[in-house]
């Protein structure tokens, strides 16, 4: 199946070029928790692209020599170079050759930055992961000799899975779909599809308000989270409501019916806690504040008559999610009841997005037929 992104012979050589893209965070709607490897999703999820989290990278390329030693990779976080990050980068380019086989021939200058602060928990390898993806996916349409149109965001996504999972779902936008899932034809485990045309329009302009109550490093990483859910007593059963909860979910976001979307997404959220608090080791990722904006979010709605609802990440950070015609009094209850409960006041306005864009151009130096 994976033979389809084993690119064609390239038409032509380039000696030197540049290329830089901008891809977003996503949130999950629909929790991608357990994997087989890599990054073959044991659920299928769904996720809002959203678009003010986002990673920004430019990657330099240049014709190497000698191509018999590995790679050839400098890689900068916010201008400064950091050696730490290149075994993650190096694992990256062995999934990634098979389909990518020209990782060899040339230097690679990576240089990324955030657009949020470093420090604020929100984790980030969706987006770097995704943007890395296509600016490689993007030197090779060079080498295909395919114009701009030609991008194939669909391989972007499959390249961008195998540093991340979730990255396969930052390169489309403004919901997509990733994991084989009976009701939903062309989904697949190898990359993100959009689902966006199959939504009804109140989902198109959602508002993402991230709670930042918690900003220390993440207590668990991915990777062992996931493997948490191996000899989970309640791993089956999970497995097979995420993909009755999608298909609810996907009812219930054709016909715009949010009362049974805040259900959904706030069960889907509770449920991958709960997973982490019945795994052996068990984590408990919630913080005090965690439940205090939980309690106070969930009275305002009933009181209010309004939609908003929360979702949660492996971490104490709350998600508050509300359509556009409630932002108004949605982001006034947040700013004068729960912003207290974030660590320094920390929050992060953030809305559904279109997925990747490109930044630049910088015409290749060199191109010899
Ligand atoms: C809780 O995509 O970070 O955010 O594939 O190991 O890189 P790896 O994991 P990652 O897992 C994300 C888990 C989640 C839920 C989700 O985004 O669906």
């Amino acid at each position: 199946m994976s033979e389809q992104f084993i690119p064609e012979k390239y038409k032509v050589s380039i000696s030197e070029g540049s290329v830089c893209w901008q891809a977003p965070s996503n949130i999950a709607l629909i929790k991608y928790w357990g994997k087989k490897e890599i990054q073959i999703p044991r659920n299928p999820s769904l996720s809002f692209t959203l678009s003010a989290c986002a990673t920004r990278t430019s990657v330099h390329f240049s014709e190497r020599k000698d191509r018999s030693s590995g790679y050839s990779i400098d890689f900068y976080f916010e201008g400064a170079k950091k050696e730490e990050f290149l075994p993650k980068i190096h694992t990256f380019f062995d999934r990634a050759e098979p389909y990518l086989p020209f990782l060899k021939s040339y230097h690679f200058e990576i240089r990324s930055e955030n657009t949020f602060p470093h420090s604020s928990g929100i984790a980030s390898s969706a987006s770097s992961m995704a943007a890395m993806a296509i600016c490689f996916v993007d030197i090779e349409r060079q080498l295909l000799e395919l114009p701009d149109e030609a991008l194939d965001l669909k391989k972007a996504s499959f390249i961008a899975r195998l540093g991340s999972g979730s990255a396969c779902r930052s390169l489309d936008g403004k919901i997509v779909e990733w994991g084989r899932h009976e009701d939903t034809p062309g989904s697949s485990d190898l990359y993100g599809i959009s689902w966006e045309l199959n939504a009804h329009e109140i989902f198109t302009s959602y508002h993402d308000t991230i709670l930042l109550i918690d900003k220390g490093e993440k207590q668990v990483s991915s990777t062992v989270g996931h493997g948490l859910m191996e000899d989970h007593a309640y791993a089956e059963k999970r497995f097979n409501q995420a993909h009755d909860h999608l298909s609810q979910l996907q009812q219930a976001m054709s016909t715009g019916d949010l009362d049974q979307f805040v259900t959904l997404v706030e069960l889907e959220a509770l449920t991958l806690h709960a997973m982490m608090l019945t795994s052996k080791p068990s984590f408990i990722l919630m913080k005090p504040n965690t439940l205090e904006v939980i309690r106070k979010l969930q009275s305002f709605r009933e009181s209010s008559g309004l939609h908003p609802c929360f979702t949660l990440d492996a971490g104490a950070n709350v998600h508050i999610l509300y359509p556009e015609n409630e932002r108004e009094q949605v982001y006034q209850f947040i700013k004068n009841e729960l912003v207290d409960y974030c660590e320094n006041g920390g929050y992060i306005c953030d809305m559904v997005g279109d997925g990747a864009k490109k930044i630049s151009a910088v015409a290749s130096k060199t191109l010899v037929k």
